[in-house]
């Protein structure tokens, strides 16, 4: 079957986490809790997350009567199942019996029972365990009218205490990874070169001389590290498939695992060629970051919050999960109040739960799901968020919220359904090279490669610009521009496909800290590998101490931005990093002011073919990368689709803006019939029937647009034109007219 086939739920999905092997002895419970769904105009539930232990209460004897009648009443009620696979928590029973199934970490110490995923992925007895119940349930249930999806196990290595590496040290995956290397490789004479084994008298001479690295043991080798950070997005990715192909023994629906957006340690573009459909689990930081705007103080010391920022962090995560197969995704997990594990829980404001909820429907989602349905009374997450809390039912403002936007969803899917969003701009967000720059042992540690991609994402959060979040391996001859910022590693293949990109046309972005190691983390010899696309010659990295301050003077009129220390011409600072480099063909728009460098290429543009490339050489302000990006966009002839403008005197002060601050659009348009979902080679149809923009205010006051001209409500049909107001926290869904 293909996978386009398989991709899930032909229906807009509203719903959420469901827990009721917690409450099998409360039935009058189980009732309760189908007529508030209905109430709340919930259609799905995500069952059976963490149940192994009532699915399988003594090895190899399942009990799943109580799950057949949860999944049938649900589904005699309208409800339809997403149905899990019980990995992400194992039964005691398991773990008593067989401690193989723990991971063990990087000092060689087992874990004990306790917590949740915890697993080692390559151990033998869990995989034949996982089989055993993975394909019970798919014998059960794998074609009951009502199960419309797999939700494989649990955030695959979401372990409370992992960081970069989530890996385990045992016996078995230290063999795995050995083969893993044999399989890349082929001879440990290939693999000693890759690494550069030579450095520290490190030449291996036996594969059993291998290990997994870690703290303690060899960490300071990239090549390695690198290697065993593939192996265990892999080594998981396996554990993962072998999931897969047990429920899809007796089941043909779509198969898909809730992913945690820019998650370290597992290379999502990898995982998403396996799974029929991709989702995400969303818990922004929503009303943590105080507004510094002088409008926004207000008397008594009190400071509106500025979502805006938590928005641009999850806008990208959102266009990261859309971009993975390049489809709509599922919204799979969200609070619909607060959460229980950040240092602050804010409750969500009046209005926040309907434009959060909006903005992953604007970014690509076809459904709005929660964590959790009903809080539990006991254990970790009690006192999380949940659309039916420990009181009061229906009677809540939490649930109300939920109701509401469970209606406005009704009124949107038919129009949403068969829409995605189709930027003409990408933004490279590589996993192998995050592993390798953020391992880089230079310039300034710890890197933080996810921080400063994100800020390159701003930009285009404000200026209401849709961007795709691609890898090295992904199809870029779609896209009109490539914004590639500290592309420190270049796979094989990679340079060739940039050269050709922009040799057609396309307008490609870079910055320093680009082009210097290979795909074995191996520095690039005698000159950068876009040397000729990019018309430059990269010779030194400085990172000064914050005392040491520079700045980039860019040469053309640029947006007038404030004078520093009595300068004349537009100054942005320099942050962290300063490339010293010299010009070749390009043509130097921007230089340094100060230091021994001063006068030499801060940014450079080179024409090559049809298209031109651009080197950041300094890394600017966000300024900067504003402008650079300003500039570039239009070049490529992308901006805004929502046709607007700014109010004067925003308009003066922000010109390139046709949004107020903190406003953004996002636009899905429809899927060509005959191309696939997964397609996006199908360009943006001339027919903009069925086009919906989605202008969401994440500011906590009301403000101003003027339109250029009409559009259509969406959701209640009334034509906007010219000055409508956006209420605070409001999306606004619009049709071309
Ligand atoms: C020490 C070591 C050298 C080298 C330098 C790097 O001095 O002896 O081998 O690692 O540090 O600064
Ligand atoms: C994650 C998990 C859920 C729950 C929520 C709480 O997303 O998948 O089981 O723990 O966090 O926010």
């Amino acid at each position: 079957m293909k996978q386009t086939e398989r991709f899930a739920p032909h229906i807009f999905l509203h719903g959420g986490d469901y827990n009721p092997d917690q409450w099998l002895d409360r039935p009058e419970i189980l009732e309760e809790d189908i007529r508030l769904m209905k109430e709340a105009h919930v259609n799905e539930a995500s069952i059976g997350i963490f149940a192994w232990a009532k699915e399988e209460p003594k090895e190899g004897k399942y009990d799943l009567e109580w799950l057949a009648q949860v999944i049938n009443r649900l589904y005699k009620n309208g409800i339809y199942t997403i149905l899990a696979t019980p990995t992400g928590a194992l039964p005691h029973w398991m773990t008593e019996k067989y401690p193989e199934v723990l991971k063990v970490d990087e000092h060689g110490i087992r874990r004990i029972h306790g917590q949740r995923h915890n697993f080692c992925p390559s151990s033998p007895v869990l995989r034949k365990k996982m089989q055993g119940i993975n394909e019970e349930l798919s014998r059960r249930f794998g074609r009951h009218p009502g199960v419309i999806a797999w939700h494989l196990s649990n955030e695959y290595g979401g372990d409370n205490d992992a960081k970069t590496t989530i890996g385990c040290h045992c016996p078995y995956c230290e063999e795995n990874f050995r083969k893993f290397l044999k399989a890349r490789y082929g001879t440990l004479d290939a693999l000693n070169k890759a690494w550069w084994t030579g450095f520290w008298s490190n030449i291996f001479t036996d594969w059993n001389q291998i290990h997994c690295p870690g703290e303690g043991s060899e960490h300071t080798m990239h090549g390695i590290k690198l290697d065993y950070k593939r192996f265990v997005s892999a080594q998981m990715l396996d554990f993962c498939k072998a999931e897969a192909e047990a429920v899809r023994k007796y089941s043909d629906r779509p198969v898909c695992s809730n992913l945690m957006g820019a998650f370290e340690p597992l290379d999502y573009f990898k995982w998403a060629r396996e799974l029929d459909f991709v989702s995400i689990d969303s818990y922004p930081d929503w009303h943590h970051v105080a507004s510094a705007r002088p409008e926004d103080q207000l008397p008594g010391g009190s400071v509106l919050p500025c979502d805006a920022e938590p928005a641009r962090i999850t806008a990208f995560n959102y266009a990261l999960t859309r971009s993975l197969k390049k489809q709509p995704f599922l919204l799979m997990e969200s609070t619909p109040s607060m959460v229980n594990w950040k240092s602050r829980n804010p409750v969500k404001r009046p209005g926040m739960h309907e434009l959060s909820s909006l903005q992953a429907v604007a970014n690509g989602s076809d459904s709005v799901q929660y964590f959790q349905w009903r809080k539990s009374l006991g254990s970790s997450e009690k006192l999380h968020g949940a659309v039916v809390g420990h009181m009061y039912g229906a009677d809540t403002r939490v649930f109300r919220d939920v109701a509401r936007l469970g209606e406005r969803l009704e009124t949107l899917a038919p129009k949403v359904l068969g829409t995605v969003n189709k930027p003409k701009a990408a933004l490279l967000f590589d996993w192998e090279n995050m592993w390798a720059v953020n391992d880089a042992q230079a310039v300034v540690q710890p890197f933080g490669y996810q921080e400063r991609m994100k800020d390159w994402f701003k930009p285009f959060f404000d200026m209401g610009i849709d961007c795709d979040i691609v890898d090295m391996d992904s199809d870029i001859s779609d896209y009109r521009l490539l914004a590639a910022p500290y592309n420190y590693m270049y796979k094989p293949g990679w340079a060739e496909k940039v050269r050709e990109f922009v040799q057609k046309g396309g307008i490609f972005v870079t910055t320093v800290w680009s082009g210097i190691v290979n795909e074995s983390d191996r520095c690039f010899e005698e000159r950068h590998p876009l040397a000729d696309v990019l018309g430059i010659r990269p010779e030194e990295t400085d990172t000064r101490p914050p005392f040491m301050k520079n700045w980039i003077r860019w040469r053309e009129e640029g947006e007038e931005i404030p004078e520093r220390a009595g300068r004349k011409h537009p100054l942005y600072e320099v942050r962290d990093l300063a490339g010293i480099v010299g010009a070749e063909s390009a043509e130097v728009l921007a230089t340094y002011t100060d230091d021994f460098y001063a006068d030499s290429p801060a940014l450079t543009m080179n024409r090559f073919g049809e298209g031109c490339a651009y080197y950041a050489a300094a890394e600017g302000d966000t300024a900067f990368v504003k402008a650079l990006l300003v500039r570039a966009l239009s070049d490529a002839g992308i901006e805004c689709p929502l046709e607007a403008r700014l109010p004067e005197p925003e308009a003066s002060e922000r010109p390139w803006a046709k949004l107020p601050h903190g406003v953004t659009v996002s636009m899905r348009e429809k899927i060509e019939s005959g191309a696939s979902t997964g397609d996006n080679s199908g360009a943006r149809s001339d027919d903009p029937a069925g086009t919906l923009l989605f202008v969401q205010n994440f500011n906590a006051r009301p403000v101003e647009i003027l339109l250029k001209k009409a559009y259509r409500n969406a959701e209640n049909g009334q034509i906007c034109q010219d000055g409508i107001t956006l209420e605070k926290y409001q999306c606004l869904v619009l049709e071309e007219l």
